[in-house]
């Protein structure tokens, strides 16, 4: 997107009130639906001792579940620079601040800003980024074993709603846009870097694409 700072409308959206909202929720209420299965499939497979890349982790909800179920350690990789102190807040009460590296950067732009990871998890972030193929395959090149995604479906109804966002940010001069990008597309770019789906679940707006590399 850019070398060096997010597109206009990403810190206005994923700002430092959308960063203490979503902790307020977290605090409150734990993992959203979507968040908390995306962790339960890593969990049944065992995450003790597993390094963990969250791209796109806002507050970094997912990691601190993942690190409190034993991983190792964990990187979270954002656009947005707004969430880094109430992330750091976050991970100080949970304890886990000496295993948690936070980077800023586009992944897709430079790729190099994150190593390799056991799990790889992106939530919510690929309907916030244009090019789904850069930014899945970076992710799933990235995935020693797991990669974990969650994105919009693609409904009239979903479509319908993320067209009043983009017009909305189209009326702000936001350079923001976000994308309902064809599901099984986005499963067939993780599929061309080796990996290979072994679960998918569906809610009213979210689906889920869990991917696993052979050994
Ligand atoms: C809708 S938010 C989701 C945040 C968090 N995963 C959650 O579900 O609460 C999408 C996030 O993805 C980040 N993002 C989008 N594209 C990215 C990219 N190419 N590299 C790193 N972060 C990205 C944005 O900055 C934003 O914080």
């Amino acid at each position: 997107m850019s070398c060096c700072s997010p597109p206009r409308g990403y810190t206005s959206l994923f700002s430092k009130r959308a960063a203490r909202r979503d902790a307020k929720r977290y605090c409150r209420s734990g993992l959203d639906d979507t968040g908390e299965e995306m962790v339960e499939f890593l969990r049944e497979r065992g995450v003790e001792g597993a390094t963990v890349l969250e791209v796109g982790g806002g507050i970094g909800a997912l990691q601190l579940e993942l690190l409190k179920s034993g991983a190792a350690r964990a990187t979270n990789l954002e656009l947005s620079p707004e969430y880094e102190d109430v992330a750091a807040e976050l991970a100080r009460e949970a304890g886990v601040s000496e295993r948690v590296e936070r980077r800023l950067g586009d992944l897709v732009d430079d790729p190099g800003l994150a190593g390799e990871a056991d799990a790889v998890l992106m939530h919510r972030v690929v309907c916030c980024y244009p090019d789904y193929e850069g930014l899945v395959g970076a992710a799933s090149e990235r995935s020693r074993r797991f990669l974990v995604m969650s994105f919009p479906r693609s409904r009239a109804l979903i479509r319908l709603g993320m067209g009043a966002v983009n017009l909305a940010a189209r009326l702000l001069r936001w350079e923001y846009r976000t994308w309902v990008h064809p599901p099984e597309a986005i499963v067939a770019a993780a599929e061309r870097r080796g990996l290979t789906l072994v679960q998918e679940s569906r809610s009213r707006i979210w689906q889920v694409a869990a991917f696993e590399r052979a050994a």
